[in-house]
Formats: structure tokens, sequence, C-alpha cells
């Protein structure tokens, strides 16, 4: 099964937001796609799921144009490649296991959406999804009462429950702590080994798309300027990508690096927690 993108172009008025990208992706790669704010990467994203539509050029799963779909095979399509934001896109007010067995939506009569009938089944599904996450203990909770870490790993539950082939994220981790981006990251990562799902992650972060991407797509201008492996984006390579700054000096890599050590307080807390597990006799 192959994914592709040929030729896609997206305008805004005079603007070209998406310039002319040609990607193919094989199922089950993890691709991180970096640039300068402005790139294009969110347009690019938003056009595989169909959020927006391109001006031209078309976009292909096993065969199958997806940039022309309508109706129920739209929504099918949809449901297939599982979308998460920066900022979650929970419903504050409802409970997280609500908010996970939301992503079923797609699979159901919108009846049973809209008076919020959910089957045993479903439940047990998002349960299973909840625990796989490690925040099974937060199902009855207000989604909005979570951090912001949890609430992302809510929003990869809701996303697993669509049975996607295809999780689209776009800058995942950027409101989160270094702690829990790691948390959020190897979440993706882990589904993306363990079920074989392709994620294409959008990433403000160069050391990121490193260490958990087999493949790096850099943008600039719209256009693809890189892509390949970590081990060959050089420092050229990364000077194309984000340019060079007024002085004529390549960008340094510390400038988009998120590898902060997790502070010293965070780490004495985590073991004043396991401290306090292990006198509890746990
Ligand atoms: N709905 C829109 N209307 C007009 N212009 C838009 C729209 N969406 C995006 N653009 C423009 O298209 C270009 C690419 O935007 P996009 O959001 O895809 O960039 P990005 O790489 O995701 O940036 P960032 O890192 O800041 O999220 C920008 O110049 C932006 O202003
Ligand atoms: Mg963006």
């Amino acid at each position: 099964m192959m994914f592709e993108l040929k030729n896609v172009t997206r305008r805004f008025g005079n603007k070209t937001a998406v310039d002319s990208v040609t990607l193919d992706i094989p199922q089950g790669q993890m691709v991180g796609i970096i640039g300068r704010s402005g790139a294009g990467k969110s347009t690019l994203l938003r056009m595989i799921n169909r959020l927006q539509e391109p001006t031209s050029g078309s976009i292909h799963f096993a065969g199958v144009e997806v940039s022309s779909l309508r109706g129920q095979a739209l929504r099918n399509w949809q449901r297939d490649c599982a979308m998460i934001f920066q900022q979650f896109n929970l419903v504050p007010r409802l409970d997280v296991l609500t908010n996970v067995m939301l992503g079923r939506l797609n699979h159901r009569s919108t009846a049973m959406s809209l008076l919020g009938i959910f089957t045993r089944q479903e439940r047990i599904h998002a349960i299973a999804a909840l625990e796989r996450l490690g925040i099974e203990q937060t199902a009855l909770q207000m989604a909005g009462t979570l951090s912001g870490g949890q609430q992302q790993r809510v929003a990869i539950a809701r996303a697993l429950m669509q049975n996607p082939k295809m999780v689209l994220a776009d800058e995942p981790i950027a409101s989160l702590d270094p702690l829990n981006a790691k948390i959020v990251m190897d979440a993706l990562r882990d589904i993306n080994e363990r079920e074989g799902i392709t994620v294409v992650t959008n990433l403000h972060t160069l050391d990121t798309a490193r260490n958990y991407c087999e493949r790096i797509v850099g943008m600039a201008a719209g256009r693809v300027v890189f892509d390949g492996k970590p081990s060959e984006l050089t420092a050229d390579a990364v000077k194309q990508i984000y340019g060079t700054d007024k002085d004529g000096a390549g960008i340094d890599e510390t400038m988009t690096s998120t590898s902060i050590n997790i502070p010293a307080a965070a780490a004495a807390q985590q073991s004043a927690g396991l401290q306090s597990l292990a006198l509890a006799g746990l």
C-alpha cells in the first residue's frame, strides 16, 4: 500500500503555500516534516486529510485518488487518516472516555452518535486504548481538567478508535514540556511500530525529527528541499531548509532543539513519587 502526493499545489490568493509537492510514502513509515514557520507544513497535512483542497495535483492511497472522493467515501478516508493537533481538540466538558469514543463517529450512524449511545464493545475498546496510553485512570474525568500531555494522549487514543491506516500529527508536542513531549512521541512511535500505522508529523524541532523519524522531509517556501534519512541531514541540508540568518551564518541546530534536560525539579518530584509508592508498600 502506497500513499502518494503528485504535484500537489495549494494557493491562497497569489500566495503559494504548497508548491508542487511530490512524495511517495510506503505504509508503515514514520515521517517527520520540518521547516520554518510558513513553509507549508500544516497546509500539506490538511490537504492529505481533505480539510483543505489542493489547487492542483492529486493525492492517492492504495491506487485510489483520495483528492477527488465525495460523500461517504470521503468520510471513510478521513477516518483512515486520523488527525492530531497541537491544541488536542478534545471536547473539554465531556469526560475522557466519551472523548475517546467520539473517534468512532465515522463508523456509526448519525442517530446513534447524536444520542450519545455507545455499545459495550465501544466502551471496552476505548478503555483498552486509554490503558495502552497509560491514562485509563482519567477515564471519568472531564477532558479539560487534564494536563496537556494527558490530553494529547487522549487525542491519540481517540485516533486509535478510528482504526486509522495513517496518523497525521500537526506539531503534536509544540505545547508540551520536554517530559510530556517524550511521552507523546513515544506513543506515536509505538503505534507506528506495533500496528504499522503510517505516521506523518510536522515538527518544529529538528532533534525530535532526528530521534523519532526514519525519514525527514524538509520544506521551504512550499517546496520539498530535503527528503532523506536523519543521517543524511547534514549542516548544508539544514541550511537549505531553515535558510541562513541575516549575517549569512547557517542556523545553529541547537536553536531548533527541545532537548533541554528534564528540569531538576521534575526529576526530583518523580523520584519522590516513587518513594511514596515504596512507603505505601506498592
Ligand atoms: N487559510 C489561509 N488563508 C490564507 N493564507 C494561508 C491560509 N493557510 C495558510 N496560509 C499561508 O500559507 C503559508 C503556509 O502556511 P502553513 O500554515 O501551511 O505553514 P506552516 O509550515 O504550518 O507554519 P507554522 O510552522 O507556523 O505552523 C503561509 O504563508 C500562510 O500564511
Ligand atoms: Mg503549521
